[in-house]
């Protein structure tokens, strides 16, 4: 069955989402959802159905709503989790289930403390309730890198057997090389019987750096799908980068002989919106969506560039979707262009009500800012949107004072539980005393993890997106807020962390209980 199709499987939903603090509402995931659709992504892992029924009705929202992509849901091999996934798929045009068990020695016997014969039982009975949902089933063999290539070769042989289409040989823990990678392929795809009537695919996590490389060599060894996230999310060093695997195919189409369906001009539009609503920065240096990736600054390079773009360009800006910053709307502009414009970007609009807050946010900052972009429009929606969240915790009013030679002061009142609160703190800077005044009324006794600010779009008059990440006894947050007054994108940002923090968390399907 190989053919020079690869297919991309994003698992940004999923596997990039147990990233700490990536947690997404059910509107955000659909907003993602509808990128990557746009992206042209064969396969959208929407989440893992048995985590909580938060994740359960995102995936089956986004089964009833996608059209293009196969929609997935990851599974346990277990019944409940199994049956779980086959109902949040049911709306879905093409719907996968996708279970795992691992199958390494160590795995086996401190995780699992099962024998390979109990292993094999569980995966061939797990693919034959998920064939009862559909033909599309997946199978991997967690930490498949570190498992005895015999095991493998059995195991596979049996759910291939028992009716699995795709099957997926995990680097669970990023222990791969390139060499041996491929070489795992090569021999899988000789060994196991029938090997030739399924898609093989890799799953690569970054910690050694290599997950690109080791896709990549996968490929060459057999693989025709990669499992993949935006930006490379994921938990610890991430996942493959789906843009690096994507363009390195591309561009490198001689060694590689596959291609995708990607439309490569959404690239840098899916990494901007992936690290927008996690608060996940891309580094500036980040290869194909790092805000330097195409920039040449040396006089040498400009100098080759002007006179013949290939001297030091193997690709296009453009065709990764870099443009210059699109001017979207002004001052003047009416809600049904404003409308539009959200549509265009994929930001769901669920009722009039929320309509008209954004639309008198969008006249505010158009007051300040002369010229709206794209990205202004994203960061409007900045910090958790969504019937999931609930706002305890709302900005009425910020005064700050710093002046040289003095402590900084900060003022505010927030509402709490729909009561106006007032509070007034100093601290090291006007940053550091709304957080700490935050803090005396919240009394949430988290610990700051992460504190970032990043300009949206270039001048002074940008508004500055703030992450803040929170841990509160182990559970871990992101919020997000945007303003052109970077002290209160900070208190916004900080207030959304803590609103996030009395929603639920939920189950991670690797570390958790199996059966
Ligand atoms: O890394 C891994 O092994 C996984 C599996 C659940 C596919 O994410
Ligand atoms: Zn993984």
């Amino acid at each position: 069955m190989t053919s020079n199709r690869l297919i991309i499987f994003d698992t940004t939903l999923r596997d990039g989402e147990q990233s700490p603090g990536a947690a997404m509402t059910k509107e955000e995931k659909l907003r993602v959802a509808r990128q990557l659709e746009r992206l042209g992504v064969d396969v959208i892992e929407a989440g893992f159905a048995a985590a909580s029924p938060g994740d359960f009705e995102a995936i089956s929202s986004i089964a009833s709503i996608i059209k293009d992509s196969t929609i997935c849901s990851l599974a346990r091999a277990n019944e409940k989790d199994i049956r779980r996934a086959g109902e949040a798929i049911k709306a879905a045009n093409r719907g996968r289930v996708h279970t795992f068990i691992a199958t390494s020695p160590i795995h086996m016997q401190y995780k699992l403390r099962m024998n390979e014969e109990q292993v094999i039982e569980a995966a061939v009975k797990a693919i034959k309730i998920a064939r009862e949902y559909t033909d599309d089933v997946e199978f991997s063999a967690e930490d498949a890198i570190r498992s005895e290539v015999p095991f493998l070769v059995r195991i596979f042989d049996e759910v291939i057997k028992a009716g699995a289409k795709t099957i997926n040989v995990p680097d669970t823990v990023g222990y791969s090389t390139p060499e041996l990678i491929y070489e795992r392929f090569k021999t899988l795809l000789e060994q196991v019987p029938n090997s030739d009537q399924v898609i093989w695919s890799a799953h690569c996590h970054n910690d050694l750096g290599m997950a690109v490389a080791n896709s990549l060599a996968a490929v060459r060894g057999g693989a025709r799908q990669v499992e993949c996230t935006i930006n490379g999310l994921g938990e610890r060093a991430g996942n493959a980068a789906l843009e690096e695997i994507v363009m390195a195919t591309r561009v490198r189409r001689d060694i590689y002989d596959v291609t995708t369906n990607i439309r490569t001009e959404e690239i840098v539009p899916s990494s901007r919106l992936v690290s927008t609503i996690t608060g996940y920065v891309v580094q500036p240096n980040k290869a194909i969506v790092g805000a330097n990736a195409f920039a040449h600054e040396s006089g040498i390079h400009q100098d080759g560039i002007l006179k013949h773009r290939e001297t030091y360009e193997i690709m296009r800006a453009e065709d990764v979707g870099w443009k210059t910053n699109k001017l979207t709307l002004g001052k003047l502009s009416g809600r049904a262009a404003f409308r539009a414009r959200l549509d265009e970007l994929g930001i769901g609009i669920e009722s009039d009500e929320q309509l008209n807050e954004l639309f008198v946010r969008f006249k505010d900052l158009a007051d300040r800012k002369s010229e709206i972009f794209d990205e202004d429009l994203h960061a409007l929606v900045a910090g958790h949107q969504g019937s999931d969240v609930i706002k305890r915790f709302e900005l009425v009013e910020l005064e700050v004072t710093s002046k040289t030679g003095q402590t900084p002061r900060a003022h505010l009142v927030l509402k709490i539980d729909g009561k106006d609160m007032p509070v007034s703190q100093s601290g090291s800077g006007p940053v550091d005393a709304t957080f700490k005044a935050i803090e005396v009324l919240a009394k949430s006794g988290s610990n700051l993890e992460l504190y970032q600010v990043n300009a949206i779009t270039s001048g002074t008059d940008s508004q500055g997106e703030v992450a803040v990440r929170l841990n509160q006894n182990g559970r871990i947050v992101t919020g997000q807020g945007a303003d052109t007054d970077i002290v209160i994108a900070s208190a916004k940002a900080y207030l959304d962390a803590l609103n996030w923090l009395t929603t639920e968390g939920k189950a991670n399907p690797q570390t958790e209980e199996v059966m």
